[in-house]
């Protein structure tokens, strides 16, 4: 009986198609009559309690005064990066270029690849809010932990962080000349499996705020937002938004598909909300606090020497 093993193989295929490469968003769900998995029926961890995004009340957060300042490395260099269409969102990959460490985190973090969610409604394309208010998009850099640098041993056996993603949410602004070529990729990869190369070199830097203006961020501990959404994802929210021309976010929505028969623009690739739960969010020291007590120190300063200089 030949029938048997044949069967079983087919039986696996589904499972893992179910698993996998089924699951799709609300819109898609809705678009195809429900033939894919959308959130509410992902598998995986994906309905467990530590999951993310959330929604941040920032003045519930926890200030933690080991939240200092990231060091970026490798994140200047100028490349002409490899940029796909996987189906769920545009990803550029990131070979073994760039990493992170400090900001809190445990240990080192390798940069693999950077990705974005987005929406044709500008206030509906992040997957973090801040004080329930959502922002255009959201860029993820997605990175994972080297084996070996974790400052302590049981950071090292703690799977909560083997992934460190560091979030960047996107609004309406000037044209943003950095983030461009990425743009005109973008006419290139319009089906899923599409890949090509950036025509321009650009840095990761490139990308982001001004290095000065990331030094305030969240921080929480929670999951991919893909799935099977590994609860294993050490979060970092950052403030400081990246600002892009509307023309420059309505082109995700305008140029992706999420079907190879170009039915269905890739929008709103956004998962809903999860509950925060019993995690606390924390955040880093707002530099604001060392200034506040300049005056309290200056005032009597100023008195005694004008005081001696009367005298
Ligand atoms: C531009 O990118 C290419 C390919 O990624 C790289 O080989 C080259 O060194 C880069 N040029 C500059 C000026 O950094
Ligand atoms: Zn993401």
């Amino acid at each position: 009986m030949r029938l048997l093993p044949a069967l079983l193989a087919l039986a696996a295929a589904r499972t893992l198609a179910r698993a996998e490469s089924h699951w799709c968003y609300e819109i898609q769900a809705k678009a195809s009559g429900h033939t894919c998995l959308g959130p509410a029926e992902w598998g995986g961890d994906c309905q467990k309690d530590h999951q993310s995004p959330v929604n941040i009340i920032t003045t519930k957060a926890l200030v933690d005064k080991d939240l200092g300042p990231f060091s970026f490395s490798g994140y200047d260099k100028k490349r002409k990066w490899t940029v796909k269409n996987n189906g769920h969102s545009v990803m550029m990959l990131l070979g073994d270029e760039a990493r992170i460490a400090e900001g809190g985190l445990a240990a080192q973090y390798w940069a693999q690849q950077l990705h974005l969610h987005w929406s044709e409604q500008l206030d509906e394309g992040s997957e973090h809010s801040l004080d329930g208010h959502r922002s255009a998009m959201e860029m993820h850099i997605v990175h994972e932990k080297e084996k070996g640098t974790s400052r302590s041993e049981k950071a090292n056996q703690d799977p909560k962080d083997e992934i460190a993603v560091l979030a960047f949410l996107v609004e309406e602004g000037p044209k943003n000349d950095g983030f461009q070529p990425l743009v005109e990729a973008l006419s290139d990869i319009t089906r899923p499996e599409m890949s090509t190369v950036m025509k321009k070199n650009i840095s990761l830097l490139d990308l982001l705020p001004k290095e000065g203006k990331l030094r305030h961020y969240f921080r929480y501990l929670g999951s991919l937002t893909t799935p099977g959404c590994e609860e294993m994802v050490i979060w970092t929210v950052f403030k400081e938004p990246i600002q892009l021309h509307r023309d420059q976010i309505l082109a995700f929505s305008e140029k992706l598909y999420y079907d190879s028969e170009q039915k269905l623009r890739m929008t709103a690739n956004v998962r809903p909300l999860q509950r925060l739960g019993q995690r606390q969010v924390f955040k880093s020291q707002a530099p604001g606090r060392l200034l506040l007590p300049l005056p309290a120190l200056l005032v009597p300063t100023l008195t005694y020497l004008m005081a001696g200089f009367l005298l």
